[in-house]
């Protein structure tokens, strides 16, 4: 294991994705976590992310004060990154000062020394690294040997081989690094002697025999299937470990796209051989909404009738199998589990609380199930190569992420008034359909249609027209955390503009969405 202490770079998570692309098992916690809990992973390598602290501020965050005796008493080997040099450097007795020239973006590095870190020079003696750093090591631990400087003489890459202690000033996760993915390679490979073997294929015998031992011969597993990437690889993995005491369910909450509840239960049912019940809930969802405006209202409102369905679906089943289900399946995902050390100045607590309003709204109070997450460890991509490894049909491995309280959110007002919901549909179908006709589909995280409660003037044959603008979003992402918005080809934008308008009546106007996340969220409720 390579064990990534976070301490609140924003590229943390991608040394761990870009490890895990060497076929390297790697985990990513808390910069701040206890030895104990180190010590329990048992990490053959620590690398100590970057951060957007300097180690002299009050709030600067670092790993345990016996943090280094243990690795060196252990043999684990330790790179820090930018500020994860700073601290060691800080802590073995050097100094970090503020640098007279800060660095930031692409430069120059110069390789001095012979290390083993860059192939012992077979990485070229000038690479184009990413710096982002005021601060800079001024004076080293005793020991250490610098092998690298930027090109305005700062130090970039220390070592002391001997206590196998290494530094990079800059970011070799980051692409624009050169050759950053190969001085990974020969850190991780012929310092720290770190085998290749974990692939998508380990994770799921890993899983199925997880989810053999959990389960119980008698016991019965719930799922509730949304039609997404994540839960439909969940819920398929469970039932290659346990077979048909997996019961799914499919809501219809009057909130889904365009026929997606005969398509996906079509493909769940034909293709995947799930067992999965689909209950048509259109109206009792729809009736709870009607008039309700407030975002934050409506998204309660679609948790709570979830919940009473869920909890519906609960009972019925306990009364045929004449016990109660004991464990629920969630697709929960890395993403959402990881601890990470919060950037000052975002009000963010260490337990990531972005996301919490994204889980389908809680469990019922009095089920008492036992959670099975059997991807709680991987990134989405890694999900989606397990979903190909369980045969999931392609067009579901690459489905676009689509919201729990699904076109609710996407109506602005009443999602009940007029012909809101219908009319979003087609709009967001024919949307969708040109994408994947361009064949842009699988370049964009999520593309979708916004119906707004604005009616503008148009003209429409002879007749002047007062109908609804809808908008059209589509962004790119590597996690729906932040976003930047897609640049579509005008001669694209155009056909789906007079597509729109053309065959879906009651709009007369398209506009589209031109902000990234921040400052905008990709969802407009
Ligand atoms: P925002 O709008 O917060 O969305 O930028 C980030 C990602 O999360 C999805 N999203 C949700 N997913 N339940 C979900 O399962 C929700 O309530 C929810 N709200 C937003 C959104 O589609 C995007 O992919």
């Amino acid at each position: 294991l390579v064990l990534i202490l976070d301490f609140g770079s924003q590229y943390t998570h991608l040394i761990t994705r870009r490890i895990r692309s060497l076929s390297i098992f790697s985990l990513c916690i808390s910069g701040t976590s206890s030895l104990d809990t180190i010590a329990a992973l048992n990490p053959r390598v620590v690398i100590l992310s970057g951060g957007p602290h300097s180690v002299h501020s009050s709030e600067a965050p670092s790993f345990p004060d016996e943090f280094l005796s243990w690795a060196s008493s252990k043999g684990v080997y330790v790179l820090g990154i930018c500020y994860g040099l700073h601290l060691l450097v800080q802590k073995l007795g050097g100094d970090v000062r503020v640098g007279d020239k800060q660095e930031y973006g692409k430069m120059e590095i110069l390789v001095e020394g012979n290390s083993g870190i860059f192939g012992n020079k077979k990485v070229g003696d000038r690479q184009v690294v990413w710096m982002s750093h005021g601060d800079e090591a001024a004076v080293l631990p005793d020991g250490f040997e610098v092998v690298a400087k930027s090109e305005q003489g700062v130090v970039a890459s220390i070592e002391d081989p001997k206590r196998r202690l290494f530094g990079l000033q800059y970011h070799p996760e980051v692409t624009h690094s050169t050759e950053g993915m190969e001085t990974l390679r020969y850190f991780l490979f012929d310092i720290c002697g770190v085998t290749a073997g974990w692939s998508m294929e380990n994770v799921l015998d890993q899983e199925l025999k997880v989810i053999k031992e959990t389960v119980g011969p008698e016991d019965h597993v719930i799922c509730a299937l949304s039609g997404g990437v994540d839960s439909t690889v969940a819920a398929t993995l469970v039932h290659r470990a346990i077979g048909d005491r997996l019961h799914c369910i499919f809501v219809d909450n009057g909130l889904l796209r365009y026929k997606e509840r005969e398509r996906v239960m079509e493909t769940f049912t034909k293709d995947m051989h799930l067992p999965v019940t689909c209950v048509d809930a259109t109206e009792q969802f729809l009736s709870k909404l009607k008039g309700v405006v407030d975002p934050e209202m409506k998204r309660k409102i679609i948790g709570k009738e979830f919940i009473c369905v869920f909890d519906d679906f609960a009972h019925k089943l306990e009364q045929e199998l004449g016990k109660k289900p004991a464990y629920l399946v969630q697709g929960t995902l890395y993403p959402d589990v990881i601890e990470s050390c919060p950037p000052p100045g975002t009000g963010r607590t260490h337990s990531h609380t972005i996301k919490s309003h994204h889980n389908v709204g809680g469990l019922p109070k009095d089920m008492k199930l036992k959670l099975i997450e059997p991807l709680k460890l991987l990134f989405k991509d890694e999900v989606r190569q397990l979903g190909r490894i369980l045969n999931v049909p392609e067009p579901f491995v690459k489905r676009h992420p689509f919201p729990g309280p699904g076109l609710a959110v996407r109506i602005l007002g009443d999602v009940t008034e007029g012909n809101a919901l219908d009319t979003l549909r087609q709009v967001d179908e024919i949307f969708i359909q040109s994408i994947k006709d361009a064949g842009l589909y699988d370049l964009i995280w999520q593309a979708f249609a916004v119906f707004l409660p604005v009616r503008s003037v148009g003209v429409q044959g002879d007749q002047r027209t007062h109908s609804h603008v809808v908008a059209i979003r589509a962004v790119t992402s590597q996690d729906g955390m932040t976003a930047d918005w897609y640049y579509f080809e005008h001669k694209f934008l155009d056909e789906v503009s007079r597509k729109i308008c053309n065959s879906v009546r009651g709009v007369n106007r398209v506009v589209q969405d031109i902000t990234s996340k921040p400052p905008s969220t990709i969802e407009w409720e």
